[in-house]
């Protein structure tokens, strides 16, 4: 009988790292040096058999990822994952149920050196050379999710055009790359983006030496400090805590906004000290198509009349991009001729206008309807000195609660 002896002894409890000799699967984790971090398998629904590598706080009880490795891979079992130092070096996070590598550091290591991976006090994961620790292939930080950690940076790199940014989660339960992302522009301002949109919603206006035109909140930083930085080399941003027992960390959010938020040891909670942009109905089509914004509400969008939400599931994790779908299908609807119009129109009044319209050459409000009208994809028109209309899914309407009084100038 031939008995084998696995090369692979898994990492102790005490452990900073992972080496070619000390993977790491189930329930095993390792910690940083000074006990500030953890890395290791977690989940944020014990009945969603999903899995990812992350990185959390030690000290936190509520359980807070600051970075996901296989955001878009989950593995649904932990004991069956093993994440360790490939044969060419990198990290590598493999699951031998289907036999497939997950993730990967990706990272181009010469065959001489022996890696390493080193978790550290400040929430950085680095693979580096066993012999020497200055000869860094791939950290974390550069690689960020949706956590922006003091000491990390948010930066364009001029010469490689790559830019280092962070990108929201899909929902509340799900870190895949969702639908905002938070960067340096080549004009030196932060910028929020919704994926497939050119135009930024959210700038921060230029840097004046000690913050940035938009974002006063970080002049009056008692908890942080700011360091801005325009080179040569790259365009960056970053901060660090000002005293060492804060807990300080920036996320994009699924709501598209950017928080500061500080770990209240007394409470146990989240502090948040400031979100950007500050209204959440300033995210761009954040309701989706034919869902209305409303900051007055717990629940921020609705659907307009003769709307319900594409998908309930979606909107209880807080991911409202799939918006909302007619109850009833139009009368044009699969009718190709011009001349179905059995459709009318809803008034609604009090809302901000779709974002997109066509302006129309129209006399008057009936040649506006009329134009509408004649064009099954044709969706909402208004009236207002100028004909505008909308095709497709409307975007961007926001309630306006406090304009109750104006005029209703889109009746009919
Ligand atoms: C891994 O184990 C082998 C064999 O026991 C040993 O020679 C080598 O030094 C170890 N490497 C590390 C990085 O611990
Ligand atoms: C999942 O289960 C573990 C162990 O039972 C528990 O410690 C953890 O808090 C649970 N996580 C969630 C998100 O419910
Ligand atoms: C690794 O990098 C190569 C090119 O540099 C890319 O094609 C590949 O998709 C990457 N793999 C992973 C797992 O990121
Ligand atoms: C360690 O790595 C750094 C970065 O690659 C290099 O500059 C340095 O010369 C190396 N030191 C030794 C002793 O090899
Ligand atoms: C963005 O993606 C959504 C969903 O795939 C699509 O409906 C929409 O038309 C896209 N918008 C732009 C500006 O490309
Ligand atoms: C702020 O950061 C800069 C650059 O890292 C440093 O020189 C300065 O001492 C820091 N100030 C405080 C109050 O921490
Ligand atoms: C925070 O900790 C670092 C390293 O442990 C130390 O160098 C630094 O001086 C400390 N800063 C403050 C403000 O205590
Ligand atoms: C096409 O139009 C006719 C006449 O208005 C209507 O009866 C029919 O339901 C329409 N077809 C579809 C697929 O909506
Ligand atoms: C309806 O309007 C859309 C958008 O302007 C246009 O692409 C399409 O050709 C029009 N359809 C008809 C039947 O006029």
């Amino acid at each position: 009988m031939l008995f084998l002896i696995s090369l692979t002894i898994c990492a102790s409890h005490e452990s900073d790292s992972i080496t070619i000799n000390q993977s790491l699967t189930g329930d095993q984790k390792i910690t940083s040096k000074g006990g500030y971090f953890v890395l290791g398998f977690f989940t944020e629904d014990n009945s969603s058999r999903r899995f990812y590598i992350g990185i959390w706080y030690k000290r936190v009880t509520k359980l807070t990822p600051v970075w996901v490795a296989n955001r878009a891979t989950p593995v649904s079992d932990p004991t069956k994952a093993l994440l360790h130092i490939s044969h060419d070096g990198n990290l590598v996070l493999r699951d031998q149920l289907v036999k497939s590598v997950l993730w990967s550091t990706n990272a181009t290591i010469s065959s001489q050196y022996s890696t390493v991976a080193v978790l550290q006090d400040n929430g950085n994961l680095v693979l580096r050379e066993g012999e020497n620790s200055s000869n860094v292939f791939w950290q974390s930080i550069e690689n960020p999710t949706h956590t922006w950690l003091p000491g990390a940076k948010i930066a364009f790199n001029k010469r490689t055009g790559v830019s280092q940014r962070l990108t929201s989660w899909k929902n509340s339960g799900n870190p895949a790359p969702g639908l905002f992302s938070y960067e340096m522009g080549q004009n030196g301002q932060l910028q929020i983006f919704k994926w497939n949109m050119s135009k930024s919603y959210w700038t921060s206006g230029s840097w004046d030496g000690s913050s940035f035109s938009q974002v006063p909140e970080m002049s009056g930083g008692y908890l942080s400090n700011y360091t801005y930085a325009n080179n040569y080399e790259e365009i960056s941003f970053s901060f660090s805590a000002k005293d060492n027992a804060s807990i300080i960390r920036h996320i994009l959010d699924v709501s598209g906004q950017m928080k500061m938020l500080m770990w209240a040891e007394g409470v146990q909670e989240w502090t948040q000290f400031w979100s950007e942009p500050k209204a959440q109905c300033q995210v761009t089509a954040f309701c989706g198509p034919f869902g209305s914004c409303n900051e007055q509400r717990l629940h921020k969008c609705t659907c307009v009349k003769g709307f319900s939400e594409r998908s309930p599931k979606d909107w209880d994790l807080s991911d409202f991009s799939g918006g909302c779908t007619r109850n009833t299908p139009l009368q044009c609807a699969g009718n190709t001729s011009a001349y179905v119009k059995q459709d009318k129109f809803l008034p609604i009044s009090s809302v901000r206008l779709p974002i997109d319209a066509q302006q129309f050459q129209a006399g008057n409000v009936d040649e506006c309807e009329q134009a509408c009208l004649n064009n099954c994809s044709c969706t909402a028109y208004s009236y207002e000195i100028t004909c505008s209309l909308w095709y497709g899914g409307l975007l961007n309407l926001q309630d306006r609660l406090w304009r109750k009084a104006v005029r209703r100038n889109t009746l009919p």
